[in-house]
């Protein structure tokens, strides 16, 4: 354990644990409020990530930035992570033994942010995170409450893209978080 996390991230950049280091353009680290309520977790980084180093950056960033804006969130206010700091290539679900060795550095950042609700995008997410096998159409927008955090798991992006039809269902997830939200921090 380090006591800041600009370390870690050091670290990371500096990674070469699994096999992604070998094909990744830049290590994604992740980025946001570090007094963030809100942390979102993706699985792992694409083109466009990989190209700039930050994450949700693609078109699947821009359609989750619309969401957050839609329940009052700028990206400023949020923190934004993946289970895997490098891409897969060819955009692969990223192999476990990868995951493995990359959890440590979620580890850290939720360590450091220390958000009330964790947003789980996805089954990547879902499967590392809580050990859940089940769909994520059939838990999305569930409240998990594991080790202190609350965990709501939704839609990737990416699926709401590719299947414009999850839409409805995924803001009814983003109103579920924006309602926590508001309960949480009632002045
Ligand atoms: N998809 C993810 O899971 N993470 C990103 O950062 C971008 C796309």
């Amino acid at each position: 354990m380090t006591d800041n996390l600009e370390e870690v991230k050091k670290k990371a950049l500096n990674c070469t644990k699994c096999a992604l280091a070998e094909t990744r353009k830049n290590v994604v680290f992740g980025e946001g409020s570090l007094d963030a309520r809100l942390m979102l977790i993706g699985e792992g980084p694409g083109a466009t990530e990989d190209e700039t180093g930050r994450p949700f950056v693609g078109p699947a960033g821009q359609l989750l930035d619309k969401m957050l804006k839609a329940i009052g969130l700028a990206r400023n206010e949020v923190y934004i992570a993946n289970i895997v700091k490098c891409r897969p290539p060819g955009n692969a679900d990223p192999k476990p033994e990868y995951a493995a060795q990359c959890i440590g550095y979620l580890r850290e950042q939720v360590r450091f942010v220390h958000p009330k609700i964790i947003v789980l995008l996805g089954r990547i997410a879902v499967q590392n995170l809580l050990k859940e096998q089940s769909g994520i159409g059939r838990i999305h927008g569930k409240v998990y409450e594991r080790k202190g955090f609350i965990f709501i798991p939704t839609y990737h992006p990416s699926a709401l893209l590719r299947n414009p039809e999850l839409k409805r269902a995924a803001w009814e997830d983003f109103k579920i978080i924006r309602r926590l939200l508001e309960e949480f921090y009632a002045e």
